[in-house]
Formats: C-alpha cells, sequence, structure tokens
C-alpha cells in the first residue's frame, strides 16, 4: 500500500497544499506549530474516519472557513485509488470515492490502511483505558469495516439511554429496549476486541522477544466488564442483559450506564508483570513500540498488504537501539516520518524530503 499524494484545502492551518510521496521514507520536517503533524492527521483521517489525536471534525476546518477538503491517491493491490473528504464547521462530512459520493463511512474504511506512531503513544501503557479502547478500535476497523457501523450504533444508543437515565425519565419499557440493543452491539464489540488481540498477541511478542533478545515476553489479557471464559457471541450478550437487569437500580441511580465495552480495558504483561505497574520507561516504550509494530503486521496478515507507517515526531523520542529496529522492521514500506531537525534525518535513505513552514511545503532533494 503506497500514498503517492494528498491534497488539503483549508484544513487546520494549510490553505491549499498538494504534497507527492515516493516509495520508502518520506521526511516531513519544520519548525514546531509548521503543521507536520496535521499533514499526517489529514492522511490517517481515511484509514480511520476520524482523527488520531481526537479532534472533532469541525476543528479540522481552518480558523475563518466554512469547510475542510482533504483528497488522497494511493495504490493498493487492487490498483489506484482516489477518496477525498470534505469537513464542515456545522455539518456532517461528505465522503467521496473517485469523486463521486458515498454515504457511509464503512464503504471506504479499510480501502486506504495506515499504522500510527506518536510520543503520545506511551500512554497506552501508561494512560487511562480510553488510550487502549481507541487503539484496538482504530486497529480494527480499519481490517474489520463493518465494525466502525456497529460501535457508532453502540455510542448512538449509548448516548440515548444515559440521557434517560440522566434526566430520571420514567419509561421501562424504553430503558428495555435500550438495554436489549445495546446488549446486542456489546457482545459484538467485545467479540471483536477479543478476536483481535487474540490475533495481535503472538505479533506483538514477536517484536519485544526480538527487540530485548528473548529476554522480555509480552502478553496481553482483555478485561471485560461482562466478566471472562466467554462461549460464543451469544454468551456475552446474555451477559451483559443480566448486567443491566441486576444493576438497574444502581444505574438509575447513578443517572448513566456504568457498564458495557465503553468502560473496557485490556492490560499488557512484560514477563507476567502488569507493564503499567511495573516495567521501566524503557520497556514500557518497546512495548509500545512491540504494539504498533505487531499492529502494521497483523494488517499485512489480514489483508495481504502493509500499511503506510507515519511517524510522527517519535525519533527524537527513541534511543539509537530502538530507532534503528523501527527503521529496519519497517524497511521496504511506505513510510512517512516528521520532526523538527533535518539533522536528525541525516543518514536516512530518502528519495523525498518535506519543508513545512505556515502550512506550506516545499520539497527538498
Ligand atoms: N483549525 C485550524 N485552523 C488553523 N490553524 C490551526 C487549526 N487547528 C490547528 N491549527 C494550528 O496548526 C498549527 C500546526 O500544528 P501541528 O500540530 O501540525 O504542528 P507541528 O508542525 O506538528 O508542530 P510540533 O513540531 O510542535 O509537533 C498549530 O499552530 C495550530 O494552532
Ligand atoms: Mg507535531
Amino acid at each position: 500500500m503506497k500514498i503517492t499524494s494528498l491534497n488539503v484545502n483549508n484544513f487546520k492551518n494549510s490553505e491549499k497544499e498538494r504534497i507527492e510521496f515516493k516509495d520508502g521514507i518520506n521526511i516531513i520536517f519544520g519548525d514546531n506549530a509548521a503543521g507536520k503533524t496535521n499533514l499526517l492527521e489529514a492522511i490517517f483521517l481515511f484509514a480511520a474516519g476520524k482523527s488520531f489525536r481526537g479532534s472533532k471534525d469541525k476543528n479540522f476546518v481552518r480558523f475563518g472557513q466554512d469547510y475542510a477538503f482533504t483528497e488522497i491517491v494511493f495504490e493498493n493491490k487492487s490498483g489506484n485509488c482516489k477518496l477525498g473528504i470534505k469537513l464542515f464547521k456545522n455539518a456532517k462530512k461528505q465522503i467521496f470515492r473517485e469523486g463521486v459520493q458515498i454515504s457511509k463511512l464503512s464503504e471506504y474504511l479499510g480501502l486506504f490502511r495506515a499504522v500510527i506512531f506518536t510520543p503520545d503513544h506511551l500512554n497506552l501503557v501508561k494512560g487511562s483505558p480510553e488510550f487502549r479502547r481507541r487503539f484496538i478500535d482504530l486497529a480494527i476497523c480499519q481490517s474489520f469495516p463493518r465494525y466502525v457501523a456497529t460501535a457508532s450504533e453502540y455510542n448512538r444508543i449509548l448516548a440515548q439511554k444515559n440521557a434517560l437515565l440522566k434526566n430520571r425519565i420514567d419509561s421501562e419499557d424504553l430503558l428495555e429496549v435500550y438495554n436489549e440493543r445495546l446488549s446486542f452491539l456489546a457482545a459484538h464489540i467485545t467479540s471483536n476486541r477479543l478476536k483481535f488481540l487474540k490475533q495481535l498477541q503472538p505479533e506483538a511478542k514477536a517484536f519485544q522477544h526480538d527487540m530485548t533478545n528473548g529476554a522480555e515476553e509480552l502478553s496481553l489479557d482483555y478485561i471485560s466488564q461482562a466478566g471472562e471464559g466467554f462461549e460464543s457471541t451469544d454468551d456475552i450478550k446474555n451477559r451483559y442483559l443480566d448486567i443491566y437487569k441486576s444493576k438497574k437500580e444502581q444505574e438509575k441511580y447513578k443517572g448513566v450506564t456504568l457498564f458495557g465495552p465503553h468502560k473496557d480495558d485490556f492490560t499488557i504483561f512484560i514477563n507476567k508483570k502488569n507493564a503499567r505497574l511495573f516495567a521501566s520507561q524503557g520497556q514500557q516504550r518497546s512495548a509500545v513500540l512491540s504494539l504498533k509494530l505487531a499492529e502494521g503486521e497483523l494488517s499485512n496478515k489480514l489483508t495481504g498488504e502493509y500499511p503506510v507507517f507515519l511517524l510522527d515526531d517519535i525519533l527524537s523520542e527513541l534511543d539509537s537501539k530502538r530507532k534503528k529496529y523501527i527503521l529496519d522492521t519497517t524497511y521496504g514500506k511506505q513510510v512517512i516520518i516528521t520532526g523538527c531537525d533535518k539533522e536528525f534525518f541525516s543518514g536516512l535513505e530518502s528519495r523525498n524530503k518535506i519543508y513545512v513552514e505556515n502550512g506550506r511545503a516545499c520539497f527538498y532533494t
């Protein structure tokens, strides 16, 4: 998989830019606040349908403008493809495939795939469960686009049920309807995540093993509010139905849905110890790299081609050993790396260096 060009129009701090990408390593450099991460965000939107920084669609629109447009041309194993997204200040985004508007996110997710590495990713180990849920969900939706429809319906019903609970509306029938649907969707989300982690684990374990010369064994364990040892998706659904029934008064009292996959998490273990609690900073960094590289490896296994690797400002964060490891592992794949200092990239084999200043891009050879 390879991106050949990106066009942005009124996208964050870029007015109108066209950037071409080459095989192998592409370097984007420039001062702080130049717009480097914004460009990666514009690309990643096509992989996941949303920002990896958690920003809302309206925040992509350049200050003072009504809408932003971003478009990529890329090659995947089926040929060339062009996707566009128009993001509005006050309306839902519009998505285009080969210039024709399409109605569903799931019709374009999975066509272009990317793995993003950012310095924030240490939160995958150290941060709150939300970071880990976002990691799994963004990865799953690229390989199983229908997952995004399930997750958004879950979020919609969850919001409706929460509104009912918060406003203390006494409607047992409606609550039952919500709980029935939520249990069904929760079961699908949980089983997708379990399946994904089961496939990710051996890949991540192999990277961690390799990176530490066999000293560290990485494992993952999904923590579900519905318990453990599930037999089937129906089993998970029934457990949620029971939970919602038995905890109804507690949820009514708190005025919010207390149970469901929106509260789930997964634990990362190194040598059977919880990495969040016991691993050193360096071990945590390796674990994050292992998980992200594993995401790329799994994406290749599931779809038959590697995603594009987006490395946002991470080389300055890593020691030389880990830096070399990530560059060796992604060798031969398309990589887009950002950083402030051009010198920092010396020694990297790259045919494409892009300098960014105030959202404008120019090319160096
Ligand atoms: N909607 C917007 N309209 C205009 N400018 C915006 C918008 N959103 C963000 N910006 C600006 O874009 C600028 C560049 O942000 P970006 O995160 O891409 O910088 P960067 O080059 O990655 O910097 P750093 O090296 O510090 O990571 C910031 O100054 C930010 O204020
Ligand atoms: Mg940045």
